[in-house]
């Protein structure tokens, strides 16, 4: 199969490319190649003939429209966003732009595109979407996301992720369009852009620098490790059932507190400080506006219907994840310098302009 892989140059796209050009499919990575991208994430497949990049806006159809054409792929599946909920509330234009309209100028495209081939069945346009869509969950551990949860978004990045989520359910009630939806739940692992709470926090630690934990650090989320998600997306786009949406969870409810302790840890095994914890260095900093309090998916759609589950537990997925950064600091390095990471982001103290 051949497939147009969007955001494949970011932490969960470029997963996706090095696990379906490994399964023997080709794959068009399309990019614009934002502050999130880096093209190190692929270079274990970039050579391989059946990998091709085009750098491109989703939000620019002339551009989508020849890559169609030129390529004539089986299926899409679409991880290019902003994806940052910090930066989402310092700057939420370009969030609409690119996750609202994007998808919008994604979709009319792919459309365009599979009316043009005669409106193939096996067509998949498979859009890549979180679970933050649902809101803010009760502390109750019986209360779960599933895909019948109501849209309740409650930060700019969620509210225009649940935007894109409905053009893309329309697109399938009104054109046909042979739709899937996933909502994941927090990722981790290697690759992951040094701006978001883990690799913040393994980084942090090595520096010697505080490791910021919002708020008091009771937020729950539901760790999910990057390469069981991308297994996850594959699967749902070869056996998913067309017009059908697949939440998708680690399994793995923890505090931000509790995650960040486990991280100090494994990184107290594997570098130990001359003396004391990497835990001494947590810092409680201001909560993030609208900070919501818990996420967590019941995944017995995707787990009964197309049998998925998680390969690690979220210790050995940690463990994986730590040893990478500690081995591969050639690729986070550069990224320390790149244009926001490091600040405090998302103190809603001024007004965006984009
Ligand atoms: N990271 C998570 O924990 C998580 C959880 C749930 C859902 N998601 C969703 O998964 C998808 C991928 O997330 P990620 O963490 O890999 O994101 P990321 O920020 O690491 O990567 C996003 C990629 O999209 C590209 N991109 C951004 N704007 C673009 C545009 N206008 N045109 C073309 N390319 C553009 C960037 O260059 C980058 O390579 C997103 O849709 C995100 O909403 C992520």
């Amino acid at each position: 199969m051949k497939i147009l892989v969007t955001g494949g140059m970011g932490f969960i796209g470029s997963a996706v490319v090095r696990q379906a050009v490994a399964a023997g499919h080709g794959v068009v990575n399309l990019d614009a190649l934002t502050y999130a991208a880096c093209v190190e994430n692929v270079a274990s497949v970039a050579a391989s003939p059946r990998y091709a990049f085009e750098r491109a806006d989703i939000r620019d159809r002339a551009a989508l429209e020849r890559i169609f054409a030129d390529h004539a792929p089986d299926a899409v599946m679409h991880l290019a966003a902003e994806s940052h909920v910090d930066r989402s509330i310092d700057g939420p234009g370009t969030f609409i732009e690119t996750n609202v309209t994007g998808t919008y100028c994604l979709l009319e495209a792919a459309r365009a595109f599979w009316m043009r081939r005669g409106r193939p069945d096996g067509f998949r346009f498979l859009h890549v979407s979180t679970d933050e869509v649902f809101g803010s969950l009760p502390p109750d551990p019986g209360a779960r996301f599933t895909e019948a949860t109501p849209y309740d978004p409650r930060s700019p990045y969620s509210a225009s992720k649940a935007a894109s989520d409905h053009l893309v359910r329309a697109w399938h009630a009104t054109y046909g369009l042979p739709v899937l939806v996933t909502n994941c739940s927090n990722n981790y692992g290697p690759f992951h852009f040094p701006e978001k709470l883990v690799p913040v926090t393994i980084l942090n630690a090595l520096a010697g620098k505080p490791l910021p934990v919002y708020g008091d650090g009771s937020h729950i989320r539901d760790w999910l490790y990057v390469e069981d998600h991308a297994a996850a997306l594959l699967l749902v786009l070869a056996r998913g059932r067309v017009g059908q949406s697949y939440a998708i969870g680690g399994g793995n409810e923890r505090t931000n507190l509790a995650l960040v302790r486990t991280i100090c840890a494994i990184l107290d095994g594997m570098r130990p400080k001359p003396s004391g914890s990497y835990a001494g260095q947590i810092a409680f900093v201001p909560d993030r506006p609208g900070h919501d309090a818990r996420y967590a998916i019941d995944a017995r759609r995707i787990r009964d219907e197309l049998g998925w589950q998680p390969s690690v537990t979220l210790e050995e997925g940690l463990a994986r994840t730590v040893a990478w950064y500690l081995e591969n600091e050639a690729w986070w390095r550069p990224l320390q310098a790149r244009q926001g990471v490091g600040a405090r982001l998302g103190l809603a103290g001024g007004v965006g302009a984009a």
